[in-house]
């Protein structure tokens, strides 16, 4: 990772500040948040370590103030916590942006010219729009290991054809923002390697649930946002590689993204690192609020976490199955490991009306919808429809997700607002 360590900030009595490490979420007393994997709630480590700094707000890499170089110190860290946390390379770039869906467009203006994408159409739409004509989108596989077989041929398929000096790079998420099931993401980027392409992983909603590790998982590229990860404010980040980004025209051109620039139009030098993709002030508050919440989840007990998880998510899925007017939204079966996100329909009743009863009448927040990913959600929904027999089925699904902080009431809650519809 292409940053300098930098010392710990000073405070106004000059002594370093002792982090927040509390994963508790913020939330309104009486409003159930079923709804995580479009933004999870804010996590006090975020909130704590955004108030500490605000009497400090200043610029960041623009001023010669103590708040300036304490605002960049700290921009600089958070660069720093966030590349450790997620198993950066020490030759990686640590690019801040606004999410994922910014991060992967950062990525999708970087590849060197004649790459060919690689995805699956299982994707959320930020990890499906972004790619250059050309792009290859696979089908949806019946199980993960199907998701291997596929890209293996696919990949020969497109070597045989093509030059093989020409780059490739393969693009999946970790989970599935719609049924929540985790795809195989290091048997992919083995299969990517062997054939000489990169691998990108969309973290998005993996990121939240499990341990996200670049190097053990041994993907060259990784997105995330920073809102679905217990830190609103704002910023995302990409992480990967610094030889395609290092030449790549800079995302946003700009201040901070340049080393020189002269009198004549076109005579500009622009900056190598992280900076050529961040032209603009950054948003310092964002990053301070990821890094925080990444100092956090690195102390805690992520398999206790995830055991807690997995113990409410087995009883909010088995209530739903228990329900004969509610049908679950899957890919791979039922028994795929899968993160804290189920989707599903009511038979005979429109989604949207069902969110709204849920909300007004149980004060349940849930999202209703294709979720951003269109042609996933179709597939799934014609699958429901074949798979049950009934016709019935909305053309919209439900999607409910927890996370840190979610409670067994709540699922209960849940479970019995819907048992009232049948
Ligand atoms: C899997 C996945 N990827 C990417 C995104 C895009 O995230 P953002 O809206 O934060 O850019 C989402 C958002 O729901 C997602 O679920």
């Amino acid at each position: 990772m292409s940053v300098t360590l930098v010392p710990s900030l000073p405070t106004r009595s000059g002594a370093a500040p002792a982090p927040s490490r509390s994963l508790d979420v913020l939330g309104v007393p009486g409003e159930i948040n079923l709804d995580y994997a479009a933004s999870a709630p804010c996590a006090r480590a975020a909130a704590d370590a955004v108030t500490e700094l605000l009497p400090w707000y200043a610029s960041v890499h623009r001023g010669a103030g103590a708040l300036s170089r304490h605002c960049t110190l700290a921009y600089e860290r958070a660069r720093q916590t966030v590349g450790d946390f997620f198993g950066a390379r020490a030759e990686d770039h640590v690019v801040f942006t606004r999410n994922t869906t910014d991060a992967l467009n950062l990525l999708a203006r970087a590849l060197p010219a004649g790459t060919t994408v690689v995805t699956f159409a299982g994707e959320h739409h930020a990890n499906l729009l972004p790619w250059p004509r050309g792009s290859v989108r696979l089908p949806v596989p019946a199980d993960p290991a199907g998701a291997v077989r596929d890209l293996a041929a696919a990949l020969t398929e497109l070597r045989r054809d093509s030059n093989a000096a020409l780059p490739v790079l393969v693009a999946v998420t970790g989970a599935s923002n719609v049924t929540g099931e985790r795809w195989p993401v290091a048997e992919l980027a083995r299969v990517a390697h062997r054939h000489g392409a990169r691998i990108a992983l969309d973290a998005a909603q993996l990121a939240p649930h499990a341990p996200v590790d670049l190097l053990a998982l041994d993907v060259d590229y990784l997105a995330v946002s920073g809102h679905k990860l217990y830190a609103p404010f704002g910023a995302g980040v990409l992480i990967g590689r610094a030889d395609w980004l290092d030449p790549a025209p800079p995302y946003l051109a700009g201040g901070g993204a340049t080393s020189h620039v002269g009198p004549a139009t076109h005579d500009v030098t622009w900056a190598t690192g992280p900076a050529r993709h961040e032209g603009g002030t950054p948003n310092l508050v964002g990053a301070v609020a990821l890094a925080a919440v990444c100092t956090a989840l690195a102390e805690a007990d992520r398999a206790g976490l995830a055991a807690g998880e997995q113990a409410l998510l087995a009883r909010l899925r088995t209530g739903l199955a228990a329900l004969p007017h509610v049908v679950e939204l899957r890919t791979f079966g039922p028994d795929a490991p899968r993160v804290g996100i189920v989707s599903f329909v009511v038979a005979g009743r429109d989604s949207a009306e069902v969110a709204a009863h849920l909300a007004a009448e149980h004060r349940i927040g849930v999202r209703d919808g294709l979720f951003c990913a269109h042609p996933l959600a179709r597939r799934l929904l014609t699958e429901a429809a074949g798979r049950t027999g009934r016709r019935d089925l909305p053309p919209t699904a439900l999607r409910a997700s927890i996370g840190l902080g979610s409670t067994t009431a709540e699922v209960d809650r849940l479970l019995a607002a819907l048992a009232a519809l049948g």
